[in-house]
């Protein structure tokens, strides 16, 4: 956590999860497993279900509902502690859309017309995307800025959505002469920021690839992430002796870099343990640390799903609390705005 903040910004970690689909292993060691050890540090973390952003594409609605319980028993399996991290739901929160609308009256057309995932996600269709998608950056944006939130870990792919919003921050305070919104810094950190498919190491593993073998989901039993693993793509060459051998090498460093992440430990050390080692004993290890690892979060996000209204019950109190912090915060940039507020 680098570049501290002005004294009247204190230290308030944020972060987000779309509940679009299921969770994957990129999602855990990029996120959650991230923002456990936040909350364990002992900083003020809140962090939120974006629905709101998930409708940026077409969804079900019964599968939004099943998808946003799941992704809070994933939360909760994972070790965040809703006493002691803030989490909720967007939607519930309407401070949020508040001071989105907000921003994209202060983000510039050219400005999110550079976002590479606007392009990715829309590709040559772009004019049939929705409005929604092309403005989900300053929904993010808003998302942390209406906590006045510093710190933002998240996985690699995020960080250009991050750089716009600390741009939107500056250019707020700047056209209105305050020092009002934090420039808050992404925190992009550990061996798995950017987890690659199992089926091809050039391509970040993700809950929309149709290929259900790229991914290791956070539903998938002991067998399905050990046969994922098994069959995931590599090459012939055994491991190397030091990471920098790994250059060249996409699917094997992805798996070093699992294994690391998984393990709690360095690279290196991975690659000290097994460099030398072809893939058939590598293999085997890695989808042993994998299943002792995620099988008992497996089990507790299902237990969790057998009572969906206390997940509902728990994201309700996280609402109450989040509301209560954002409220003020969106008030004052009214104000600041000129807008009259005499309710
Ligand atoms: P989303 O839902 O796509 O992903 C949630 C988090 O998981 C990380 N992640 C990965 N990390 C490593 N390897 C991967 N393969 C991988 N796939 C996903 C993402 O980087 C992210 O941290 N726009 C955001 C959600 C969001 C948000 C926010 C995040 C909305 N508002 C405010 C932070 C702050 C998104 O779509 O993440």
């Amino acid at each position: 956590m680098s570049d501290p903040q002005p004294a009247h910004f204190p230290q308030r970690i944020f972060s987000g999860i779309q509940p679009s689909g299921g969770l994957t292993l990129g999602n855990y060691l990029g996120a959650i497993k991230r923002f456990v050890a936040a909350q364990e540090a002992g900083v003020e973390t809140i962090y939120c279900l974006v629905d709101l952003h998930a409708i940026t594409v077409w969804q079900d609605p019964a599968k939004l509902r099943h998808a946003t319980r799941e992704l809070a028993a994933g939360y909760l399996a994972a070790g965040i502690d809703p006493a002691r991290s803030i989490l909720f739901n967007q939607s519930q929160v309407p401070a949020h859309a508040e001071l989105a609308w907000i921003f994209n009256c202060v983000a510039r057309m050219g400005w999110l017309r550079r976002m590479t995932q606007f392009k990715d996600k829309a590709g040559k269709n772009a004019e049939e995307a929705s409005v929604g998608l092309f403005a989900y950056p300053n929904l993010m944006a808003a998302d942390i800025l209406v906590y006045h939130a510093t710190h933002v870990p998240v996985g690699e792919d995020q960080k250009q959505h991050l750089e716009l919003a600390r741009d939107i921050a500056i250019k707020f305070n700047h056209d209105y002469g305050v020092d009002f919104f934090p420039v808050v810094e992404p925190v992009i950190e550990g061996a798995a920021t950017r987890g690659m498919s199992l089926r091809d190491g050039t391509k970040k593993m993700s809950k929309s690839d149709p290929s259900d073998q790229s991914r290791i989901n956070l539903t998938d039993d002991a067998d399905a992430i050990a046969a994922k693993i098994r069959k995931a793509r590599t090459d012939p060459e055994p491991l190397p002796e030091s990471v920098a051998g790994l250059d060249g090498r996409a699917e094997a460093r992805n798996l070093v870099n699992i294994y690391a992440a998984l393990a709690d430990i360095a690279p290196d050390d991975v690659i000290a343990q097994y460099g030398g080692q072809g893939f058939g004993a590598f293999k085997p290890a890695l989808a042993e640390l994998a299943v002792e690892k995620l099988s008992p979060l497996n089990a507790e996000m299902r237990r969790l799903m057998q009572d969906p209204a206390e997940i509902d019950r728990l994201l309700g109190t996280g609402a109450v609390r989040a509301r209560e912090i954002a409220q003020p915060i969106l008030e004052r940039t009214l104000e600041i705005m000129g807008m009259i507020r005499s309710v």
